[in-house]
């Protein structure tokens, strides 16, 4: 018997701090750096975002998102024999988030690594985990997108600062008889790093170069909309599917033009694009498991439900992932 994955629970969490694009403009007009509400919400959709207190890491919210997907999947933690975290604003250099995350949950022995593929991360993880489910080297897997993005944000950067929040979401991805994931499609192109990119690192006890995210806004925005397509293209091709078959898109969720570009593309229409960029700003790997869990939650997504996944961001890296929910 073929055997196959699907998810079975989904959970997320925000930190409890909501800041509106009219609080980030009045912090900015204090040190004389003018944006605006109307800007921010014309040129990206987005009207809030919710920042982690400072003592709050990504493996603590990524911890509070696999509770929520647990008992969304009706497990226990103890049930779960890997764990894949997305993230590229982990705890600590090393180790992973996703062993921090392990041990708050109260459980330990099953595989637990990070996959780091920016806004990518989490079509990348949910592929990872398809592959081991489907290769018999897990069963129930547990798969979280979490950042902290406020802490490489520089706030005196009014082309980025505004974009982008914090959060987490999760997915329990098991075994099963029947799809689940249909197909996925991955890609990456390095020569694209400078467009997207935190570039400093640690070294000598210092932080070595640029520790603040930098972006090409317009070049990443251009890439993003002719990806985005593509690569949803592949995976419904790889499924013996059709743009008619998808119920609901969830694009990564960085500018509402770019998801409403993909979804014309896909010849969508827009009350079939689940959109939260409104509400959490650009959470990088987390955005796609935050607003499929907030569909779900909302009742929009049910069970048999076909749902095109994708991811695009720094690396360049790019992918889908299309299943039946
Ligand atoms: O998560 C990974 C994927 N990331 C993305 O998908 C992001 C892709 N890029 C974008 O979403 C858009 O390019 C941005 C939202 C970042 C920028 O929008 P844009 O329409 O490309 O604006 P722009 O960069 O062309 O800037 C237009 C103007 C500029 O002023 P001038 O040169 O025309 O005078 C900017 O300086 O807007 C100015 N500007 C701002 N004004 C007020 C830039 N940021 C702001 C701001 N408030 N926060």
């Amino acid at each position: 018997m073929t055997r196959y994955s699907r998810i079975t629970g989904t959970g997320s969490y925000l930190p409890p701090r909501r800041v509106t694009n009219a609080d980030l403009a009045a912090d900015l007009a204090a040190k004389g750096i003018e944006t605006s509400d109307e800007w921010i919400i014309e040129r990206t959709g987005i009207r809030a975002r919710h920042f982690a207190a400072p003592d709050v890491t990504s493996s603590d919210l990524g911890a509070h998102a696999a509770r929520a997907a647990l008992e969304s999947a009706g497990l226990k933690a103890g049930e779960i024999d890997l764990i894949i975290v997305a993230t590229s604003t982990p705890d600590m250099v090393f180790p992973s988030a996703a062993c921090i995350l392990q041990n708050k949950l109260g459980i330990a022995g099953c595989a637990a690594f990070d996959v780091q593929a920016v806004c990518s991360g989490f079509v990348y993880a949910l592929t990872v985990a398809d592959s081991m489910i489907k290769t018999g080297s897990a069963n129930k897997a547990l798969v979280i997108g979490a950042e902290v993005f406020s802490r490489i944000l520089d706030f005196n950067d009014r082309t980025t600062c505004v974009l982008f929040g914090d959060g987490a979401g999760a997915v329990v991805l098991e075994a099963s008889d029947t799809p689940g994931i249909l197909a996925t499609d991955l890609h990456a192109d390095g020569k694209h790093v400078g467009i997207l990119c935190v570039p400093g690192t640690v070294s000598g006890g210092a932080v070595l170069g640029d520790p603040f995210l930098k972006m090409d806004g317009q070049a990443v925005f251009k890439l993003a909309v002719g990806v985005l397509e593509s690569a949803a293209r592949a995976t419904l091709a790889k499924a013996g599917k059709t743009d008619a078959d998808i119920d609901w898109l969830i694009p990564h969720q960085a500018n509402i033009r770019i998801m409403q570009g993909t979804a014309k593309k896909l010849k969508m229409p827009l009350d079939k694009l689940i959109v939260t960029v409104d509400e959490h700003g650009n959470t990088s790997a987390a955005s796609i498991p935050l607003a499929l869990d907030a569909a779900v939650r909302s009742g929009k997504i049910k069970k048999g439900d076909t749902l095109m996944l994708e991811g695009v961001g720094g690396g360049f890296t790019w992918g889908a992932v299309l299943l039946d929910f």
